[in-house]
Protein backbone atom coordinates (compact mmCIF):
# COMPACT_ATOMS: atom_id res chain seq x y z
CA UNK A 1 0.00 0.00 0.00
CA UNK A 2 1.56 3.32 -1.25
CA UNK A 3 1.17 5.49 1.87
CA UNK A 4 2.10 8.66 1.15
CA UNK A 5 -1.77 10.49 0.87
CA UNK A 6 -0.91 12.45 -2.41
CA UNK A 7 0.31 9.35 -3.95
CA UNK A 8 -3.10 7.91 -3.02
CA UNK A 9 -5.05 10.49 -4.63
CA UNK A 10 -2.95 10.42 -7.31
CA UNK A 11 -2.56 7.05 -7.91
CA UNK A 12 -4.00 5.72 -11.49
CA UNK A 13 -5.29 9.59 -12.18
CA UNK A 14 -5.09 10.72 -15.50
CA UNK A 15 -3.23 14.12 -15.36
CA UNK A 16 -3.27 16.40 -18.57
CA UNK A 17 -0.53 19.16 -18.17
CA UNK A 18 -0.88 21.84 -20.32
CA UNK A 19 2.23 24.14 -20.77
CA UNK A 20 2.22 27.75 -21.72
CA UNK A 21 5.27 29.81 -22.95
CA UNK A 22 6.80 31.49 -19.92
CA UNK A 23 10.13 30.89 -18.03
CA UNK A 24 8.94 29.11 -15.37
CA UNK A 25 8.06 26.49 -17.72
CA UNK A 26 11.23 24.92 -16.89
CA UNK A 27 9.43 23.93 -13.51
CA UNK A 28 6.53 22.05 -15.56
CA UNK A 29 9.39 19.20 -16.23
CA UNK A 30 9.60 18.49 -12.06
CA UNK A 31 6.06 18.85 -12.04
CA UNK A 32 5.60 16.03 -14.28
CA UNK A 33 8.18 13.72 -12.77
CA UNK A 34 6.21 14.43 -8.98
CA UNK A 35 2.93 13.62 -10.53
CA UNK A 36 4.13 10.30 -12.28
CA UNK A 37 5.84 9.53 -9.11
CA UNK A 38 2.76 9.68 -7.28
CA UNK A 39 0.80 7.55 -9.69
CA UNK A 40 -0.72 9.33 -12.17
CA UNK A 41 -0.24 8.95 -15.88
CA UNK A 42 0.49 12.41 -17.40
CA UNK A 43 -0.19 13.22 -21.16
CA UNK A 44 1.49 16.76 -21.91
CA UNK A 45 0.17 20.11 -24.43
CA UNK A 46 2.09 22.93 -24.85
CA UNK A 47 1.89 25.76 -26.30
CA UNK A 48 4.44 26.68 -29.49
CA UNK A 49 5.70 29.60 -27.22
CA UNK A 50 6.81 27.33 -24.44
CA UNK A 51 8.76 24.91 -27.04
CA UNK A 52 10.93 28.29 -26.94
CA UNK A 53 11.64 27.35 -22.98
CA UNK A 54 11.50 23.82 -23.23
CA UNK A 55 12.06 21.27 -25.22
CA UNK A 56 8.76 18.61 -26.28
CA UNK A 57 11.83 15.81 -25.87
CA UNK A 58 12.38 16.64 -22.09
CA UNK A 59 8.53 16.07 -21.69
CA UNK A 60 8.20 13.31 -24.11
CA UNK A 61 11.13 11.75 -21.98
CA UNK A 62 9.18 12.40 -18.39
CA UNK A 63 5.70 11.75 -19.33
CA UNK A 64 6.62 8.86 -21.26
CA UNK A 65 4.41 9.76 -24.00
CA UNK A 66 4.63 12.28 -27.12
CA UNK A 67 3.85 15.44 -26.21
CA UNK A 68 0.87 17.26 -28.04
CA UNK A 69 1.50 20.93 -30.08
CA UNK A 70 -0.65 21.34 -32.71
CA UNK A 71 -4.44 21.45 -32.87
CA UNK A 72 -4.25 21.19 -36.57
CA UNK A 73 -2.00 18.21 -36.70
CA UNK A 74 -3.75 15.28 -38.99
CA UNK A 75 -0.89 12.88 -37.70
CA UNK A 76 -1.71 13.77 -33.86
CA UNK A 77 -5.15 13.80 -34.72
CA UNK A 78 -4.90 10.58 -35.96
CA UNK A 79 -3.41 9.31 -32.30
CA UNK A 80 -4.98 11.39 -29.99
CA UNK A 81 -7.02 14.35 -31.36
CA UNK A 82 -8.09 17.08 -29.47
CA UNK A 83 -11.31 15.89 -28.13
CA UNK A 84 -10.24 12.40 -27.23
CA UNK A 85 -7.60 14.71 -25.34
CA UNK A 86 -10.06 16.51 -23.43
CA UNK A 87 -12.20 13.55 -22.54
CA UNK A 88 -9.04 11.40 -21.24
CA UNK A 89 -8.10 13.57 -19.16
CA UNK A 90 -9.27 13.27 -15.24
CA UNK A 91 -8.18 16.65 -14.73
CA UNK A 92 -6.35 19.39 -16.99
CA UNK A 93 -3.95 21.35 -14.84
CA UNK A 94 -2.26 24.65 -17.21
CA UNK A 95 0.97 25.15 -15.09
CA UNK A 96 2.58 27.95 -16.48
CA UNK A 97 -0.17 30.02 -16.81
CA UNK A 98 0.75 33.12 -18.81
CA UNK A 99 -0.81 36.36 -18.51
CA UNK A 100 -1.69 35.32 -22.75
CA UNK A 101 -3.24 32.03 -22.14
CA UNK A 102 -5.24 33.36 -18.76
CA UNK A 103 -6.69 35.99 -21.43
CA UNK A 104 -7.18 33.38 -23.99
CA UNK A 105 -9.31 30.85 -21.94
CA UNK A 106 -11.48 34.03 -20.34
CA UNK A 107 -12.46 34.32 -24.07
CA UNK A 108 -13.05 31.14 -24.63
CA UNK A 109 -10.55 30.96 -27.75
CA UNK A 110 -10.04 27.62 -29.66
CA UNK A 111 -7.27 28.76 -32.44
CA UNK A 112 -4.51 26.42 -30.23
CA UNK A 113 -4.66 23.11 -29.26
CA UNK A 114 -4.82 24.17 -25.44
CA UNK A 115 -7.19 26.63 -25.10
CA UNK A 116 -9.21 24.38 -27.48
CA UNK A 117 -8.94 21.16 -25.28
CA UNK A 118 -9.57 23.56 -22.19
CA UNK A 119 -13.08 24.34 -23.53
CA UNK A 120 -14.03 20.64 -24.76
CA UNK A 121 -12.88 18.87 -21.45
CA UNK A 122 -15.66 17.83 -18.62
CA UNK A 123 -12.89 17.78 -16.61
CA UNK A 124 -11.56 20.13 -13.34
CA UNK A 125 -9.32 22.61 -14.82
CA UNK A 126 -6.84 24.47 -12.79
CA UNK A 127 -3.99 26.71 -13.46
CA UNK A 128 -0.96 27.87 -11.86
CA UNK A 129 -0.27 31.57 -13.25
CA UNK A 130 2.83 32.75 -13.95
CA UNK A 131 4.36 36.27 -15.03
CA UNK A 132 5.70 39.71 -13.88
CA UNK A 133 4.43 41.32 -11.01
CA UNK A 134 3.32 44.17 -13.06
CA UNK A 135 1.20 41.59 -15.76
CA UNK A 136 -0.29 39.96 -12.18
CA UNK A 137 -1.48 42.99 -10.90
CA UNK A 138 -3.01 44.41 -13.94
CA UNK A 139 -7.10 44.77 -14.17
CA UNK A 140 -7.42 43.08 -17.19
CA UNK A 141 -5.17 40.06 -15.21
CA UNK A 142 -7.14 40.18 -12.57
CA UNK A 143 -10.29 40.39 -14.53
CA UNK A 144 -9.66 37.40 -16.60
CA UNK A 145 -9.06 35.47 -13.06
CA UNK A 146 -12.31 36.40 -11.75
CA UNK A 147 -13.89 35.32 -14.55
CA UNK A 148 -11.97 31.27 -15.14
CA UNK A 149 -12.87 31.36 -11.36
CA UNK A 150 -16.53 32.05 -11.53
CA UNK A 151 -16.17 29.33 -14.68
CA UNK A 152 -14.87 27.02 -11.66
CA UNK A 153 -11.31 26.75 -12.85
CA UNK A 154 -9.40 26.60 -9.83
CA UNK A 155 -6.15 29.21 -9.70
CA UNK A 156 -3.44 28.04 -7.87
CA UNK A 157 -0.55 30.62 -6.65
CA UNK A 158 1.00 32.38 -8.09
CA UNK A 159 3.88 33.04 -4.69
CA UNK A 160 5.60 35.86 -3.68
CA UNK A 161 9.20 36.32 -3.99
CA UNK A 162 12.17 37.64 -6.60
CA UNK A 163 11.12 37.33 -10.26
CA UNK A 164 13.11 35.64 -13.31
CA UNK A 165 12.52 39.25 -14.77
CA UNK A 166 14.67 41.22 -11.54
CA UNK A 167 11.57 42.36 -9.88
CA UNK A 168 10.09 41.35 -6.77
CA UNK A 169 6.27 40.89 -6.16
CA UNK A 170 3.17 38.12 -6.52
CA UNK A 171 3.49 36.15 -9.97
CA UNK A 172 5.81 33.16 -9.42
CA UNK A 173 4.69 30.28 -10.16
CA UNK A 174 4.29 27.64 -7.42
CA UNK A 175 6.89 24.59 -7.27
CA UNK A 176 6.11 21.84 -8.49
CA UNK A 177 5.57 19.51 -5.11
CA UNK A 178 3.03 22.30 -4.12
CA UNK A 179 1.25 22.16 -7.21
CA UNK A 180 1.27 18.12 -7.13
CA UNK A 181 -0.45 18.25 -3.47
CA UNK A 182 -3.33 20.96 -4.53
CA UNK A 183 -3.83 18.99 -7.59
CA UNK A 184 -4.22 15.78 -5.71
CA UNK A 185 -6.10 17.89 -2.87
CA UNK A 186 -8.79 18.07 -6.26
CA UNK A 187 -9.49 14.48 -6.40
CA UNK A 188 -11.80 12.16 -3.87
CA UNK A 189 -10.85 9.62 -1.89
CA UNK A 190 -11.44 6.21 -3.47
CA UNK A 191 -11.67 2.69 -1.89
CA UNK A 192 -8.29 1.32 -3.15
CA UNK A 193 -6.22 4.27 -3.51
CA UNK A 194 -2.46 3.27 -4.05
CA UNK A 195 -3.19 -0.30 -3.42
CA UNK A 196 -1.18 -2.55 -5.38
CA UNK A 197 -3.78 -5.30 -7.11
CA UNK A 198 -3.17 -8.29 -8.88
CA UNK A 199 -5.57 -10.42 -10.26
CA UNK A 200 -5.71 -13.84 -12.30
CA UNK A 201 -7.92 -14.60 -14.65
CA UNK A 202 -9.24 -16.83 -17.53
CA UNK A 203 -7.84 -20.56 -18.37
CA UNK A 204 -4.67 -21.96 -18.61
CA UNK A 205 -3.99 -23.78 -22.03
CA UNK A 206 -1.59 -27.03 -21.34
CA UNK A 207 -0.07 -27.99 -23.94
CA UNK A 208 -0.37 -31.68 -25.19
CA UNK A 209 1.44 -31.23 -28.49
CA UNK A 210 2.07 -28.73 -30.59
CA UNK A 211 -1.49 -28.41 -32.05
CA UNK A 212 -3.66 -29.78 -28.81
CA UNK A 213 -4.23 -28.47 -25.22
CA UNK A 214 -6.07 -29.20 -21.84
CA UNK A 215 -7.91 -26.16 -21.00
CA UNK A 216 -11.40 -25.29 -19.76
CA UNK A 217 -14.45 -22.94 -20.52
CA UNK A 218 -12.98 -19.42 -18.28
CA UNK A 219 -13.82 -16.65 -20.68
CA UNK A 220 -11.86 -14.22 -18.43
CA UNK A 221 -14.65 -11.76 -17.59
CA UNK A 222 -15.22 -12.13 -14.29
CA UNK A 223 -11.54 -11.48 -13.83
CA UNK A 224 -11.70 -8.37 -16.20
CA UNK A 225 -14.49 -6.79 -14.58
CA UNK A 226 -12.89 -7.11 -11.14
CA UNK A 227 -9.45 -5.53 -12.66
CA UNK A 228 -11.84 -2.58 -14.35
CA UNK A 229 -13.74 -2.13 -11.07
CA UNK A 230 -10.29 -2.15 -8.52
CA UNK A 231 -8.62 0.20 -11.11
CA UNK A 232 -11.77 2.58 -10.84
CA UNK A 233 -11.52 2.58 -7.21
CA UNK A 234 -7.96 3.66 -7.40
CA UNK A 235 -6.06 0.51 -7.20
CA UNK A 236 -3.01 0.18 -9.73
CA UNK A 237 -4.24 -2.85 -10.89
CA UNK A 238 -2.56 -5.65 -12.68
CA UNK A 239 -3.88 -8.13 -14.56
CA UNK A 240 -2.49 -11.50 -15.43
CA UNK A 241 -4.88 -12.88 -17.99
CA UNK A 242 -5.10 -16.47 -19.56
CA UNK A 243 -5.73 -17.08 -23.52
CA UNK A 244 -9.28 -14.93 -23.96
CA UNK A 245 -10.97 -12.64 -25.96
CA UNK A 246 -11.59 -9.84 -24.10
CA UNK A 247 -10.16 -5.92 -23.92
CA UNK A 248 -7.92 -4.86 -21.71
CA UNK A 249 -10.26 -2.45 -18.88
CA UNK A 250 -8.80 1.21 -18.96
CA UNK A 251 -6.24 2.14 -16.47
CA UNK A 252 -5.00 -1.86 -15.73
CA UNK A 253 -1.96 -3.16 -16.81
CA UNK A 254 -2.25 -6.78 -18.33
CA UNK A 255 0.20 -9.40 -18.32
CA UNK A 256 -0.81 -12.22 -21.16
CA UNK A 257 -0.38 -15.81 -20.28
CA UNK A 258 -0.87 -19.79 -21.26
CA UNK A 259 -0.22 -22.14 -18.91
CA UNK A 260 -0.05 -22.50 -15.27
CA UNK A 261 3.85 -22.24 -15.12
CA UNK A 262 3.44 -19.08 -17.15
CA UNK A 263 0.97 -17.57 -15.12
CA UNK A 264 2.64 -18.90 -11.80
CA UNK A 265 6.12 -16.65 -13.22
CA UNK A 266 3.80 -14.04 -14.08
CA UNK A 267 2.26 -13.68 -10.63
CA UNK A 268 5.76 -14.18 -8.92
CA UNK A 269 6.99 -11.20 -10.58
CA UNK A 270 4.13 -9.10 -9.78
CA UNK A 271 4.60 -10.28 -6.12
CA UNK A 272 6.73 -8.08 -4.51
CA UNK A 273 4.35 -5.43 -5.36
CA UNK A 274 0.97 -6.52 -4.36
CA UNK A 275 -0.69 -5.70 -1.55
CA UNK A 276 -3.90 -7.25 -2.41
CA UNK A 277 -4.49 -10.38 -4.82
CA UNK A 278 -7.36 -11.92 -6.19
CA UNK A 279 -7.88 -15.10 -7.89
CA UNK A 280 -10.39 -15.97 -10.34
CA UNK A 281 -8.49 -17.53 -13.19
CA UNK A 282 -9.59 -21.44 -13.52
CA UNK A 283 -6.26 -22.67 -13.75
CA UNK A 284 -5.55 -26.02 -14.59
CA UNK A 285 -4.74 -28.48 -11.56
CA UNK A 286 -2.84 -30.72 -13.99
CA UNK A 287 -0.85 -30.63 -17.56
CA UNK A 288 0.15 -33.60 -19.52
CA UNK A 289 3.37 -34.74 -17.96
CA UNK A 290 5.36 -34.37 -21.27
CA UNK A 291 4.32 -32.33 -23.77
CA UNK A 292 5.38 -34.26 -27.00
CA UNK A 293 7.27 -32.45 -30.03
CA UNK A 294 5.30 -33.47 -33.07
CA UNK A 295 1.48 -33.53 -33.99
CA UNK A 296 0.41 -36.49 -32.04
CA UNK A 297 -0.63 -39.04 -35.07
CA UNK A 298 -4.14 -40.76 -34.75
CA UNK A 299 -3.76 -44.93 -34.70
CA UNK A 300 -4.64 -46.70 -31.98
CA UNK A 301 -8.59 -46.91 -30.62
CA UNK A 302 -7.64 -44.72 -27.53
CA UNK A 303 -5.09 -42.39 -25.86
CA UNK A 304 -3.38 -42.31 -22.67
CA UNK A 305 -2.19 -39.60 -21.45
CA UNK A 306 -0.23 -38.74 -18.39
CA UNK A 307 -0.96 -36.06 -16.34
CA UNK A 308 1.05 -34.40 -13.40
CA UNK A 309 -0.02 -31.79 -10.68
CA UNK A 310 0.66 -28.07 -11.40
CA UNK A 311 1.52 -25.87 -8.82
CA UNK A 312 -0.79 -24.16 -6.87
CA UNK A 313 -0.48 -20.42 -7.88
CA UNK A 314 -2.43 -18.89 -5.06
CA UNK A 315 -1.00 -21.00 -2.37
CA UNK A 316 2.23 -19.82 -3.55
CA UNK A 317 0.56 -16.36 -2.98
CA UNK A 318 -0.01 -16.62 0.97
CA UNK A 319 3.26 -18.26 1.50
CA UNK A 320 4.85 -14.89 0.43
CA UNK A 321 6.56 -12.93 2.74
CA UNK A 322 5.29 -9.97 3.03
CA UNK A 323 2.00 -11.62 2.17
CA UNK A 324 -0.29 -9.81 0.20
CA UNK A 325 -4.83 -10.06 1.57
CA UNK A 326 -5.57 -12.90 -0.64
CA UNK A 327 -9.27 -13.57 -2.28
CA UNK A 328 -9.73 -16.91 -4.09
CA UNK A 329 -12.26 -18.10 -5.83
CA UNK A 330 -13.78 -21.68 -5.84
CA UNK A 331 -15.58 -22.98 -8.41
CA UNK A 332 -17.64 -25.89 -7.49
CA UNK A 333 -20.44 -28.10 -8.89
CA UNK A 334 -21.85 -29.61 -5.70
CA UNK A 335 -22.05 -29.01 -1.64
CA UNK A 336 -20.27 -25.18 -2.87
CA UNK A 337 -20.42 -23.75 0.58
CA UNK A 338 -18.52 -26.61 1.99
CA UNK A 339 -15.78 -27.29 -0.45
CA UNK A 340 -15.06 -23.19 -0.33
CA UNK A 341 -14.54 -23.28 3.27
CA UNK A 342 -12.40 -25.96 2.86
CA UNK A 343 -10.35 -24.27 0.12
CA UNK A 344 -10.35 -20.95 2.38
CA UNK A 345 -8.26 -22.75 4.77
CA UNK A 346 -6.50 -24.98 2.87
CA UNK A 347 -4.95 -22.12 1.00
CA UNK A 348 -4.37 -19.85 3.99
CA UNK A 349 -7.13 -17.12 2.05
CA UNK A 350 -7.92 -13.80 3.74
CA UNK A 351 -11.32 -14.68 1.84
CA UNK A 352 -13.21 -16.58 -0.79
CA UNK A 353 -15.80 -16.22 -3.36
CA UNK A 354 -17.74 -19.14 -3.78
CA UNK A 355 -19.15 -19.93 -7.54
CA UNK A 356 -21.52 -22.44 -7.95
CA UNK A 357 -21.22 -23.04 -11.69
CA UNK A 358 -23.32 -25.83 -11.92
CA UNK A 359 -26.27 -23.72 -12.26
CA UNK A 360 -27.08 -22.67 -15.73
CA UNK A 361 -26.51 -19.20 -17.08
CA UNK A 362 -24.03 -18.24 -14.09
CA UNK A 363 -20.14 -19.05 -13.75
CA UNK A 364 -17.95 -20.23 -16.65
CA UNK A 365 -18.58 -18.39 -19.87
CA UNK A 366 -22.04 -16.30 -19.30
CA UNK A 367 -22.38 -12.59 -18.31
CA UNK A 368 -24.10 -13.04 -14.91
CA UNK A 369 -23.16 -14.60 -11.81
CA UNK A 370 -24.34 -15.22 -8.29
CA UNK A 371 -21.52 -16.15 -4.87
CA UNK A 372 -21.28 -16.33 -1.56
CA UNK A 373 -18.15 -14.24 -0.11
CA UNK A 374 -16.78 -16.45 2.73
CA UNK A 375 -14.38 -14.85 5.35
CA UNK A 376 -13.74 -14.81 9.16
CA UNK A 377 -16.28 -12.42 9.75
CA UNK A 378 -19.35 -14.52 8.19
CA UNK A 379 -20.66 -14.75 4.92
CA UNK A 380 -22.84 -12.91 2.48
CA UNK A 381 -24.61 -14.59 -0.49
CA UNK A 382 -25.06 -12.21 -3.38
CA UNK A 383 -28.10 -13.06 -5.70
CA UNK A 384 -27.21 -13.44 -9.89
CA UNK A 385 -26.62 -9.97 -11.23
CA UNK A 386 -24.22 -8.89 -14.36
CA UNK A 387 -20.78 -9.77 -13.86
CA UNK A 388 -19.98 -5.98 -13.85
CA UNK A 389 -21.91 -5.29 -11.48
CA UNK A 390 -21.09 -7.84 -8.96
CA UNK A 391 -17.36 -6.85 -9.68
CA UNK A 392 -18.47 -3.50 -8.38
CA UNK A 393 -19.91 -4.69 -4.98
CA UNK A 394 -17.10 -7.56 -4.32
CA UNK A 395 -14.57 -4.71 -4.53
CA UNK A 396 -16.24 -2.85 -1.82
CA UNK A 397 -16.29 -5.85 -0.01
CA UNK A 398 -12.65 -6.59 -0.48
CA UNK A 399 -11.57 -3.33 -0.04
CA UNK A 400 -13.62 -2.85 3.32
CA UNK A 401 -12.32 -6.26 4.60
CA UNK A 402 -9.08 -5.41 3.08
CA UNK A 403 -9.21 -1.76 4.97
CA UNK A 404 -9.75 -3.54 8.05
CA UNK A 405 -6.20 -5.62 8.00
CA UNK A 406 -4.54 -2.65 6.82
CA UNK A 407 -6.12 0.93 8.65
CA UNK A 408 -5.35 4.40 7.27
CA UNK A 409 -1.43 5.30 9.17
O1 LIG B 1 -13.92 -16.51 -16.48
P1 LIG B 1 -15.42 -16.53 -16.41
O2 LIG B 1 -16.01 -17.21 -17.62
O3 LIG B 1 -16.00 -15.18 -16.15
O4 LIG B 1 -15.82 -17.48 -15.18
C1 LIG B 1 -15.54 -17.07 -13.88
C2 LIG B 1 -15.05 -18.26 -13.04
C3 LIG B 1 -16.15 -19.27 -12.89
C4 LIG B 1 -13.83 -18.91 -13.67
C5 LIG B 1 -14.66 -17.65 -11.63
O5 LIG B 1 -15.79 -17.03 -11.07
C6 LIG B 1 -14.15 -18.72 -10.67
O6 LIG B 1 -14.91 -19.33 -9.94
N1 LIG B 1 -12.82 -18.91 -10.65
C7 LIG B 1 -12.13 -19.99 -9.91
C8 LIG B 1 -12.10 -21.19 -10.77
C9 LIG B 1 -11.52 -22.40 -10.15
O7 LIG B 1 -11.24 -23.28 -10.90
O8 LIG B 1 -11.31 -22.44 -8.85
P2 LIG B 1 -10.63 -23.67 -8.07
O9 LIG B 1 -11.64 -24.10 -7.09
O10 LIG B 1 -10.00 -24.67 -8.95
O11 LIG B 1 -9.43 -22.93 -7.36
C10 LIG B 1 -9.54 -22.23 -6.12
C11 LIG B 1 -8.63 -21.03 -6.13
O12 LIG B 1 -7.28 -21.46 -6.32
C12 LIG B 1 -8.91 -20.06 -7.26
O13 LIG B 1 -8.74 -18.77 -6.74
C13 LIG B 1 -7.85 -20.40 -8.31
O14 LIG B 1 -7.49 -19.25 -9.08
C14 LIG B 1 -6.70 -20.84 -7.45
N2 LIG B 1 -5.83 -21.86 -8.07
C15 LIG B 1 -6.30 -23.07 -8.45
C16 LIG B 1 -5.45 -24.02 -8.97
C17 LIG B 1 -4.09 -23.68 -9.14
N3 LIG B 1 -3.24 -24.56 -9.68
N4 LIG B 1 -3.65 -22.48 -8.80
C18 LIG B 1 -4.50 -21.57 -8.27
O15 LIG B 1 -4.07 -20.46 -7.94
Amino acid sequence: MVANPVSQRLSNRRILLGIAGGIAAYKSAELVRRLRDHGADVRVIMTRAATEFITPMTLQALSGHPVHLDLLDPAAEAAMGHIELARWADLLVIAPATANTLSRLAEGRADELLTAVALATRAPVAVAPAMNQAMWANAATQANLQTLAARGIRVMGPAEGSQACGEVGAGRMLEAPDIADRVAAMFESRLLDGVRVVITAGPTREAIDPVRFISNHSSGRMGFALARAAAAAGAHTTLIAGPVHLPTPERVQRVDVVSAADMLAAVETALPDCDLFIGTAAVADYRPAEVAQQKIKKQAETLSLALTRNPDIISRVTQASPRPFTVGFAAETNDVLAYARNKREAKRLDMIIANDVSVPGIGFESTENAVTIISSHGEQSLDRMPKEQLADTLIHAIADAYSQQHPNP
